[in-house]
């Protein structure tokens, strides 16, 4: 198989699992416990049909929208992924580019293997910083005041991840940041010499957003199942996150929440964004869907916070119901991710070709000729 044959995100996938042994593969795709979240988030969506108006005369169509105070050309986001110079060599610098060419959102992880100021040289496009609160309160304090001298647009700030969720892929392979070379996984890696090549001499995997604070993860492997649990401040609460916020200054966002009290609480604290989101099925298993959650939130705080839909998106379509469902704008990892490993900053960019596509040609067919037109009579739950 080759890019070229990749015409949906599930090919990318199949492309990406031919390149990685299976270690790397397994981070990427693997969720927690029986991973029945992960797989709720994207069949979720079929829940629900989308009724098509015709005759509605589509000959221009404007795909773009407005997210966090900055223009989109897609009602789509690439949302943070740690560890990416483990899928490529690239790393965040082929997604960043791929994403400033798309003129879409993308953000960068905590746990990111290029830096913040490099990351912000490279692109004048939407970009974030996601952060992870860690125990080292000097940890978290340096890498808000890195992102505003970066000049990031905005700060997402993770608060589903207070603990490891039970990943068992990875216990299975002992994956650990930085990769290692384990027995069980050998012939995967030399079954494997691109990759393997690559990362052995190619540019040295580093995270450098912790530089000077954290060793783990970076000179010293560990499991990430490990680097959350010793990390990361269990007793991060609503206080944390006010305080975060008022640090920051800027756009602030806090992602993975779930309930609709806790989005009124975001608004409360004065957050401008919200990410529905799971984590994408990697924390706690038997999490509802967040295209499930989406109405009772948007019921609840709809017009007084943006809302973005974050997991399981792999359709253009799948954007579509979350627009007219009433988010902002749909989110994903994996979409993105397993082209990355496919094929670097040109998957990427094969992906969001496709992606993008798929969002023009469904417009079209549901005749509607800009974002906002989508509205929730244009759905119809099973
Ligand atoms: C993630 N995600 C994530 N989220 C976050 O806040 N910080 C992070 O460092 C990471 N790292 C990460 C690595 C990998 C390999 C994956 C797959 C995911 C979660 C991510 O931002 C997003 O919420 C999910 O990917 C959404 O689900 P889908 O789109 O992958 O189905
Ligand atoms: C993950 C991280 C790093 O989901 O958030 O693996």
């Amino acid at each position: 198989m080759r890019l070229s044959d990749c015409h949906n995100i599930d090919n990318f996938r199949k492309l990406a699992k031919a390149r990685l042994p299976w270690p790397v593969f397994d981070y990427i795709d693997g969720a927690a416990d029986d991973e029945l979240t992960k797989g709720r988030n994207t069949s979720a969506f079929d829940e629900v049909d989308l009724v098509p108006d015709v005759l509605a005369g589509v000959g221009e169509i404007d795909t773009s929208c407005s997210i966090m105070g900055r223009k989109s050309a897609l009602p789509l986001m690439l949302s943070p992924t740690a560890l990416q110079r483990a899928f490529h060599r690239d790393g965040e610098r082929a997604v960043a580019r791929a994403a400033d060419k798309f003129g879409v959102w993308f953000g960068i992880s905590s746990l990111a293997t290029h830096s913040i100021e490099e990351i912000a040289e490279l692109t004048e496009g939407p970009k974030l910083f996601q952060l992870y609160v860690h125990k080292d309160k000097g940890l978290n304090a340096n890498m808000i005041e890195r992102c505003q001298q970066a000049g990031f647009d905005a700060l997402a700030l993770t608060v589903d991840t207070i603990v490891s969720g039970k990943r068992e892929r990875c216990l299975r392979s002992g994956f650990t940041t930085p990769p290692r070379f384990t027995p069980s996984a050998l012939w995967s890696y030399a079954t494997r010499p691109r990759w393997t090549l690559d990362y052995v001499f190619g540019p040295k995997f580093r995270l450098p957003n912790l530089d000077g604070h954290v060793q783990e993860g970076s000179g010293k492997a560990v499991s990430i199942q490990d680097y959350f649990n010793t990390m990361l401040d269990t007793g991060m609460d609503w206080d944390t996150a006010a305080r975060i916020r008022q640090d920051w200054g800027g756009t602030f966002a806090l992602k993975g929440v779930m309930s609709a009290a806790d989005a009124r609480r975001a608004v409360e604290i004065g957050a401008d964004a919200i990410w529905i989101s799971n984590h994408g099925g990697r924390q706690l298993d038997g999490s509802r869907a967040p295209f499930d959650q989406l109405r009772e939130i948007v019921d609840t705080v709809g017009g007084e916070i943006e809302i973005i839909l974050d997991g399981g998106v792999r359709r253009g379509t799948h954007a579509l119901k979350s627009v007219a469902a009433g988010a902002t704008a749909a989110s994903g990892g994996r979409l993105y991710l397993y082209a990355l490993a496919a094929a670097g900053q040109e998957g990427v960019e094969r992906a969001l070709l496709i992606l993008k596509e798929e969002i023009e040609r469904g417009m079209r067919l549901m005749g509607v000729t800009s974002v906002d037109q989508l509205t929730p009579d244009r759905l119809r739950w099973r």
